[in-house]
């Protein structure tokens, strides 16, 4: 485990409350980052960064640090590949001794990744009041960890930051009092909208004029080699129409070599910079996708979505957004691709409160709620 400095040593200044963050996989770092920052102007504040390490190579993880303007950790865990339980395990046993170490008056945790709830599990048993930002997205589909991450971490939380009303109307079904509840909306459109201005002053670079980014990481879409391989060739099926460029995850990369298709047809990059994978997000002609916050990038950038599962937690980019699920059906994918060629694709408003200050109103809750 590195320690950067002793955890004694913290972002913040003069303060009376500890806030830890715990941070982990690549979707976490822009959920934090504009917390980070909004508590940042709270004198009575101090803050601890604690990275897990799940994702540890530079463009998964420290160009994000960069780009988001995030402190160094004062913590890495360094914990690093495995399966779930493992994983999960390595996360629990190492920052048990950091959180009794610290003892923060309150931990924050992001989103749904195996960070978040090891590190939810942890402090419940240290009565050390657990925040979850992002709370109550529920996909109804237990064969997807993520969806186990959110039910455990949810039920363990003391306070629950909602981006959008259907977590609301979950946590309620689920029986979670509701004052522990806040509707917030959406940190991660918070960082969208602050590195918006700087995307798109990123030159083309040689990209095609109109293109269909990809995204594909999913254990259901890419563990299986049958499933991976039929979606790889829908894609270079649509290649004919439309050129796809592809930033491909590690995971999906470690899949592919096993995969026998006309790989050379498409764009394949390695993982982006967030600033410059908002520029091609903003200036594709569609988005395909199994990520979760892509749907909402998308959404809020007004760009068509096609999401490749035939099911999301974020149902608010659906209903309002410019987001269409496709599941794993090719003819179904080409179909819509074809659609928004013709000009005809899904247009989308923006959610409430998608509006890049979600990170001060949560920033507003933790002042005032009771240590
Ligand atoms: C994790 C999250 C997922 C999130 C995704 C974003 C869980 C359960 N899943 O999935 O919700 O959408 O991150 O990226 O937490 N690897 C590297 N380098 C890295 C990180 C991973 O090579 O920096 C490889 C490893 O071989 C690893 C594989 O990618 O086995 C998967 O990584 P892991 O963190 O286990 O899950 P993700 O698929 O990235």
């Amino acid at each position: 485990m590195e320690m950067r400095h002793k955890v004694e040593t913290h972002i913040g200044k003069k303060m009376t409350m500890h806030v830890l963050h715990v941070v982990g996989a690549r979707p976490n770092f822009m959920k934090a980052a504009p917390l980070i920052h909004a508590l940042q102007e709270k004198s009575q504040v101090r803050q601890t960064l604690v990275h897990t390490g799940q994702h540890y190579d530079a463009n998964m993880s420290d160009v994000f640090f960069e780009q988001l303007a995030m402190p160094k950790p004062d913590v890495n865990l360094g914990v690093g590949s495995g399966s779930h339980a493992r994983q999960t395990a390595e996360i629990m046993s190492r920052i048990e001794g950091v959180m009794t170490e610290c003892r923060p008056d309150m931990v924050l945790v992001y989103g749904d990744v195996n960070s978040t709830v090891a590190a939810a599990l942890v402090c419940s048993k240290l009565m050390i009041r657990v925040c979850h930002v992002e709370a109550g997205l529920r996909s109804f589909d237990r064969s997807m960890p993520e969806e186990i991450n959110r039910i455990v971490t949810d039920r363990l939380a003391d306070l629950l930051f909602t981006p959008s009303e259907d977590g609301d109307l979950n946590l309620k079904s689920e029986g979670v009092a509701a004052e522990k509840v806040h509707l917030v909306g959406n940190v991660m459109i918070d960082s969208l909208i602050r590195l918006l201005p700087a995307a798109l002053a990123i030159p083309r670079n040689g990209f095609p004029e109109e293109y269909a980014l990809v995204t594909l990481h999913r254990p259901s879409n890419v563990d299986d080699g049958a499933t991976l391989l039929k979606l790889i060739e829908s894609l270079v099926a649509i290649d004919n129409q439309l050129n796809i460029v592809f930033p491909v995850h590690p995971r999906t990369r470690q899949r592919m070599s096993g995969v026998e298709a006309d790989l050379k047809r498409l764009h394949l990059l390695e993982p982006m910079p967030y600033i410059e994978f908002l520029a091609l997000q903003r200036r594709a002609k569609v988005v395909i996708t199994d990520s979760g916050g892509i749907q909402e990038e998308t959404t809020y950038l007004g760009v068509p979505c096609l999401t490749l599962r035939e099911n999301t937690e974020r149902p608010i980019t659906v209903e309002m957004g410019t987001n269409v699920l496709v599941g794993q059906d090719p003819n179904r994918l080409c179909a819509e691709v074809t659609r928004i060629l013709n000009g005809n694709g899904k247009a989308g408003g923006i959610p409430p409160l998608w509006d890049g200050h979600a990170a001060e109103r949560i920033a507003s809750v933790l002042c005032s709620s009771s240590v």
